[in-house]
Parts: structure tokens; sequence; C-alpha cells
């Protein structure tokens, strides 16, 4: 085994591959750019922008985001796929996060983690075949003092037993909180909708394309590999 030197500025996306970025969601980005001394600074709000987008930030997204903020594809692939947070495949309309840090841990977190596998049928960093659950794990959510914790969407459930973790997921509202919300990073939806009509599927890359141009596959549960 060696270390191999990979040339990621090379194109990962097929020639003729059409845009997934509307107008609005490249002008939304463009709207940070008086608030940061250089486009660069911009990048991660402009991920979680495209995210909101379009629901995960695929390699085509990637490159239109370096085109928007004039630095190289694979400046914005380092980023990505350092940070948890952003997907490069579809993933399901509620995120469950399970704390895989100590406090959870000696509080039983792990049983929590398989209890949620076992109920959604999937394991990390998957989506139920629905499209409604997706599952990965994090370091500390933050709340210690209530391990063990599980965050889905935006609200985090504390002292989780696993026992509770089937009528937890069934319930409706497991993943909102009933307050007001920033918008900060919110797509223009309905522009983008109306300016880019692209099914994501068209976009997505075979996976050994992926990992034959990039040397970073898709995550699968603890395998995931960060590249810096
Ligand atoms: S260790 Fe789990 S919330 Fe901090």
């Amino acid at each position: 085994m060696s270390w191999q030197t990979i040339n990621r500025n090379e194109p990962v996306v097929e020639a003729g591959t059409r845009p997934v970025l509307s107008e609005a969601v490249r002008e939304k980005i463009r709207s940070f750019f008086p608030k940061y001394p250089t486009k660069r600074a911009v990048l991660l709000p402009a991920l979680h922008i495209v995210q909101d987008a379009i629901g995960h930030i695929s390699w085509q997204a990637m490159v239109e985001v370096a085109d928007v903020l004039e630095i190289a594809p694979s400046d914005v692939f380092d980023t990505v796929s350092f940070y948890t947070h952003y997907w490069t495949k579809p993933r399901g309309r509620k995120m469950v996060l399970a704390c895989r840090s100590i406090s959870c841990e000696l509080m039983g977190g792990r049983k929590v983690l398989e209890a949620v596998k076992k109920h959604l049928g999937i394991g990390e960093h998957e989506t139920t075949p629905d499209g409604e659950f997706s599952l990965s794990t994090e370091e500390c959510l933050a709340g210690c003092d209530h391990a063990p914790c599980l965050l889905i969407n935006e609200r985090m459930h504390r002292h989780v037993k696993p026992e509770d973790v089937p009528r937890l997921l069934d319930e409706a509202g497991c993943d909102r909180l009933d307050m007001p919300r920033s918008t900060l990073f919110d797509a223009p939806h309905e522009s983008a909708a109306a300016t880019v009509a692209v099914p994501t599927a068209e976009v997505e890359q075979p996976a050994e394309a992926e990992d034959a141009d990039t040397g970073a596959g898709e995550p699968s549960g603890s395998d995931k590999t960060y590249t810096t």
C-alpha cells in the first residue's frame, strides 16, 4: 500500500451535464459577498444554500459553486468531504443524527443507535427506501448532561432509551421545533423550481466514476473517508 497523488482539478462531472443551480440560488449566494472579506470565504454559507435548494450537493453543484465563488472545484470538494453535514447524494426528509461521543456512549448511546438502525432498517449514511429518514452519527451534540441524545433535523431528543426509539421516530413532529427559525441560509425554492427543472437524479455520477476521479468514494457508515 502506498500514497497516491490524485489530480483533483480534473473534471468529475460528465460533459453535457445540465446546470442544477438556478439564477435565484446563485444570487442568494452572491448576496453574502458583502458580508465576507473574500468570495472564497462565502463557501460554507453557499454550500448550506445549495443543500437547502436541492437537498444535497452533487458534483455538478460543486462545480457551479466554484464558478460563482471563482475558486477551484477541488476546493469545494475538499470542504464538502470534510464536513459530515454536507451530503453528496440525496438524503431523507428527516436527518437522524446519533451522538457517538463519550457521555452518550457511557449512557447507552450505542444501543440507541442500534435501535434506530433496527427500526428504520438502514445503516449509517443510508436512507430509507421511502426517502423519509437518513441516518448518521455525529460527535457531541452539546447535550451531554441529557445523554444519550438524538438530533432529528432541528429537534433534539434527550435521555433517549432504546425502547423509546420506535415511538419517537414514528411521531409526526419528531423533527420540528414549534418556534420561529432563521431563513438566513434558506434557498429561494420557488424561483429555483421555476428556473431549473432538472431532476437531481439526472446529475448524479456513477459511484465508480466518483471513486476513480476523486479517490474518495461516498461515505458508507464508519468507513467515511475525510479528505483534507
Ligand atoms: S456526548 Fe452526546 S451530546 Fe455530548
